[in-house]
């Protein structure tokens, strides 16, 4: 099994690989899969100044709920990418159903490859990707590649509150921005009412689409019932090991 499923898996909560070719119908009830899209447009709307020139790159896009609503809110120019054709052909259809189809390109691809190949942008966003990209160092770097000088990058992940935890603390994250040439200049943490909320909302909704393809494909419960357990897993971490936090860095001109 490719290293790139596994990840892709992992990024989505998922034990194994196997469970991929499900994701979409047990993720069916969902938009949002990851980032709170209005902590994002409240960042931008306080820090960046929009136009309809700018250019945003939305990588892992998901189902694209990031992306169309900021070219709803702010009529700037979003490219997004993700891995799941199911993903983007939704995220397609979002885009026309918001009247922002004009504003919005979604394809299917590797972000592992997009970084090599995307330039020039005024904003970047990585949101809930986890390790797709590497380390926390490599991530940032490639990312960084993305943007041109004084463009600025979201980055949607955690830091570790507790001890037994393999992101790294608020600390480390602040010094590896600052050596990566990264200037922090605003973070939005997720309040433990929003995580409440959002992990009941989505549990409900999975555990509907599990029990439904537990009834279709018996001989694969334990995957869906494991699916189930992980989900749980990461609320319970986000609750106590370690808080999940929006990052808006901007990069230094080079010296
Ligand atoms: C938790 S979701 C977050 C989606 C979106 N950023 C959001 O916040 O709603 C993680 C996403 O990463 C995508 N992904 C994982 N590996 C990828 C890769 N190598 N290239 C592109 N997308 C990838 C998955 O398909 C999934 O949509």
């Amino acid at each position: 099994m490719s290293n790139v499923e596994e990840k892709l898996a992992k990024s989505l909560t998922a034990s194994s690989t196997e469970l991929i070719p499900y994701l979409p119908y047990l993720l069916k009830d969902l938009w949002e899969l990851g980032s709170t899209p209005k902590d994002i447009q409240s960042l931008i709307a306080k820090h960046i100044r929009v136009t309809r020139n700018t250019k945003v790159l939305d990588l892992a896009c998901g189902k694209g709920a990031v992306s169309v609503k900021l070219a709803k809110e702010f009529a700037c120019r979003v490219k997004g990418i993700d891995i799941m054709p199911d993903f983007v052909t939704f995220a397609k259809s979002k885009a026309q159903e918001h009247g922002v189809g004009e504003f919005c390109e979604f394809v299917v691809g590797d972000i592992n490859e997009a970084v090599l190949l995307e330039k020039d942008y005024d904003i970047v966003i990585l949101g809930a990707v986890g390790d797709v990209l590497g380390s926390p160092v490599d991530t940032v770097r490639k990312l960084g590649n993305t943007i041109r000088p004084q463009g600025y990058m979201f980055i949607d992940d955690a830091y570790a509150t507790g001890e037994n935890s393999e992101h790294p603390s608020r600390k480390a994250w602040l010094e590896l921005f600052h050596n990566a040439g990264l200037d922090l200049i605003d973070e939005l943490s997720i309040t433990d009412d929003d995580l409440e909320a959002i992990s009941a909302y989505n549990q409900s909704r999975i555990l509907v689409r599990a029990n439904e393809l537990k009834a279709m494909y018996p001989d694969k419960a334990n995957i869906f019932d494991d699916y189930i357990r992980c989900q749980q897993e990461e609320c319970d971490e986000l609750g106590s090991e370690i808080t999940g936090v929006t990052w808006l860095l901007q990069k230094r001109e080079p010296v």
